[in-house]
């Protein structure tokens, strides 16, 4: 991955990662550090940090895993820092070793290729190093390491037929999963993948969902015995068209809803001939209660806009009832049951109509720029 590329992976991160569970850790410790005089939330909110496991199921390099560590371990640093300052030399722990809770064994990721997945693994050394002399630089002392025991676990390995469950400890708090797997359409896939697809799905499998969607199903399967939230970067077309009941109809079923979405921005490609891809952040809770998120990108290669959220953000993306369009093959209308007139586009011949009714009414087509954004599939 060349630097472009690391800075568009940072600044989809910065969408995902940080936005959804980071975020809300950095304003609870901010709450913290400013608001009360007691060490105990400070302690405690480390410990719930520390108790969860942190998995990006098709982690390349590990980026996404680097930026959470990173991330967290800031928010960890500041709250040692401020118990330390409370508490003293008398009530804090000497060693900064026994103040230290959150640590790379913590990080898991999945990934097909050997060579980034050795890769992923190595930068999670470098990354707890940079943390560490942060803390060493803040404290006097930074957390003993050496013999080396502790590792993030890359496991090398098709995600969409692994074992979660096996793969990933069930820790004492939440499982937070999250990254950018790959995006392949229909007729893009090999026959592998198309098997791949069938065995993530299983009964509920759809010739309309992308291959991305097989990381949504494996992640809805391990989260149904135990509390986490997920979120990814796909392509747009999850959002648009017949893919949207394939894919939410499962995940509405067993409770999920949106707690955060981007809409459609560009993520331009570096590759030469490659054009960007229209990708959309889509972060789902179990959490009734959870307030929702949106963000909207009224230049697709400019800056998110937050949108007020009102009645709830729907599987398009719109703020708008929980509706899902399905495709059928009856007329809407129960007045016009037998009046339909079929349009058969052939890439070789021009439209023919096939009648069915004395008074048939020819239903047109409408160019795309007629149709709204949210409800058309890539055709
Ligand atoms: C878009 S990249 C993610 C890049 C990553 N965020 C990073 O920081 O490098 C998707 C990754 O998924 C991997 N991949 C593709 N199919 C996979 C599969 N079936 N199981 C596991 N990983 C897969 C690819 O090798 C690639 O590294």
């Amino acid at each position: 991955m060349d630097l472009n590329q690391s800075v568009r992976v940072i600044w989809a991160l910065t969408r995902l990662v940080y936005f959804p569970s980071v975020a809300e850790y950095r304003k609870k410790a901010d709450r913290l550090i400013a608001d009360t005089e007691q060490t105990g939330p400070l302690r405690r909110l480390q410990e719930e940090i520390a108790s969860n496991i942190y998995v990006d199921p098709a982690c390349g390099a590990g980026t996404f895993l680097n930026v959470a560590y990173a991330q967290l371990r800031e928010i960890e640093t500041d709250l040692i820092v401020e118990r330390r300052k409370r508490e003293g030399a008398t009530t804090g722990a000497l060693d900064v070793t026994m103040d230290q809770m959150l640590t790379i064994d913590k990080f898991f990721g999945f990934e097909l290729n050997w060579w980034p997945a050795k890769i992923a693994e190595t930068a999670m050394f470098l990354v707890d190093h940079q943390a560490n002399r942060e803390l060493a630089a803040r404290t006097g002392q930074a957390p003993e390491r050496l013999p080396i025991t502790l590792t993030a676990k890359i496991t090398h390995g098709n995600a969409l037929r692994l074992d979660w469950s096996s793969e990933l400890p069930t820790p004492p708090g939440k499982t937070f999963i999250f990254g950018n797997p790959p995006f392949l359409g229909h007729y893009t896939r090999n026959s592998e993948q198309a098997e791949d697809l069938n065995t993530a799905w299983g009964e509920d499998v759809s010739g309309r969902l992308d291959y991305v969607t097989g990381w949504h199903a494996k992640t809805k399967d391990l989260l149904a015995t135990r509390p986490g939230e997920f979120a990814y970067v796909t392509t747009n077309s999850i959002t648009q068209g017949l893919p949207v009941p394939a894919l939410f109809g499962p995940l509405y079923r067993e409770g999920w809803k949106i707690k955060f979405a981007h809409r459609t921005f560009a993520w331009d490609s570096e590759a030469p001939g490659k054009a960007a891809v229209h990708c959309v952040i889509v972060g789902f809770t179990k959490a009734p209660s959870a307030r929702q998120q949106l963000w909207d990108y009224p230049n697709v290669h400019g800056e998110p806009v937050p949108q007020r959220v009102v009645t709830g953000v729907n599987a398009y993306l719109i703020d708008g009832p929980d509706l899902m369009v399905k495709a059928t093959t009856k007329p809407l209308s129960p007045h016009n049951p037998s009046r339909s007139i079929w349009l058969h586009a052939s890439r070789r011949r021009a439209p023919r109509v096939q009648s069915q009714g004395r008074q048939a009414r020819v239903w047109q087509r409408p160019r795309g720029s007629e149709v709204p954004s949210a409800l058309r599939g890539d055709v």
